[in-house]
């Protein structure tokens, strides 16, 4: 097992490790790979390591700069962690963390912090502290391994691109695109991901009740068009929430 940073020819591998690793993780939202790419085109991958067995890349570690509501500097966030299902108890996850770490600390980074499982992480060091808070993240899957002797007392704002937005809120975009493209915006103001989209100021609602995209942020989503297609095309569950293409598929369309 060789453990080293990446390279340009690893991208891909680590996109596919991450995503295979996630897949169907329940209380993940499958934007790993997203967050990573990220976190790479915006210069903010702190370290990234992979895990190379015979060749070819099995693991994947990223750690990135985060924020303390305390002013506190110099602290990183760990994560996305990743190992190919077929590969994981084989210790690539713990050679990948304590490298990972050991170099951290040589960059004079005074602390991590990740979301995770206690019973995993505290073997390397990390632990709940009431003090250390990620709004949105429950207290007890919030660890941090501080360097020095002061924890941090605060909020811990991760960088921009873990602020990926859900698959179902990216659909709910694409039909908002659509609709208003075909027949003027036709959307379910309580559909939970209609409201969240509202909430973090991606759509606005208009006097009439009906929703938009804000101006500024179309060109950007029209990019998610393709991807939602992709989407669609495989998830046949979505066909029955969707009258039109239930006509089709069953003749009468
Ligand atoms: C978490 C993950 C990176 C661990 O990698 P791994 O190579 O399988 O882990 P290791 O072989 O180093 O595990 C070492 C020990 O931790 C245990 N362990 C592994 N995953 C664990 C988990 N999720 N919870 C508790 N213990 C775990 C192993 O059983 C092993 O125990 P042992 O020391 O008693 O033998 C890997 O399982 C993975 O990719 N999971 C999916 C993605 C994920 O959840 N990432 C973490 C959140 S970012």
């Amino acid at each position: 097992m060789i453990i080293r940073s990446e390279k340009p020819s690893d991208i891909e591998a680590i996109a596919e490790v991450t995503k295979a690793a996630f897949e169907g993780h329940p209380l993940r939202q499958q934007t790993e790979p997203a967050i990573i790419y990220d976190l790479r085109t915006d210069a903010a991958l702190t370290i990234s390591l992979v895990c190379e067995v015979d060749g070819r890349v099995v693991g994947h570690i990223a750690f990135s700069s985060v924020t303390i509501s305390d002013g506190t500097p110099n602290w990183h966030g760990l994560g996305p962690i990743s190992v190919l299902p077929e590969y994981q108890g084989n210790r690539i996850g713990t050679a990948l963390v304590t490298n990972g770490l050991s170099l951290l600390k040589s960059m004079s980074s005074k602390g991590c912090v990740l979301v995770g499982t206690l019973s995993y992480f505290n073997r390397f060091g990390f632990w709940n502290h009431s003090q250390l808070i990620h709004e949105g993240t429950p207290q007890e899957v919030f660890l941090a391994n501080s360097f020095v002797e002061k924890v941090p007392n605060g909020t811990v704002a991760y960088h921009q691109a873990f602020n990926q937005l859900s698959m179902i809120e990216k659909d709910a975009i694409a039909d908002v695109i659509i609709d208003y493209a075909i027949a003027g915006i036709k959307v379910d103001l309580a559909d939970p991901a209609i409201e969240s989209l509202l909430e973090k100021e991606i759509l606005t609602e208009m006097p009439d009740g009906k929703v938009m995209i804000r101006p500024s942020l179309i060109a950007k989503y029209d990019s998610y068009l393709a991807q939602i297609s992709q989407f669609r095309a495989t998830e046949m569950s979505r066909v029955h929430k969707n009258p039109i293409l239930a006509a089709i598929k069953h003749g009468n369309g």
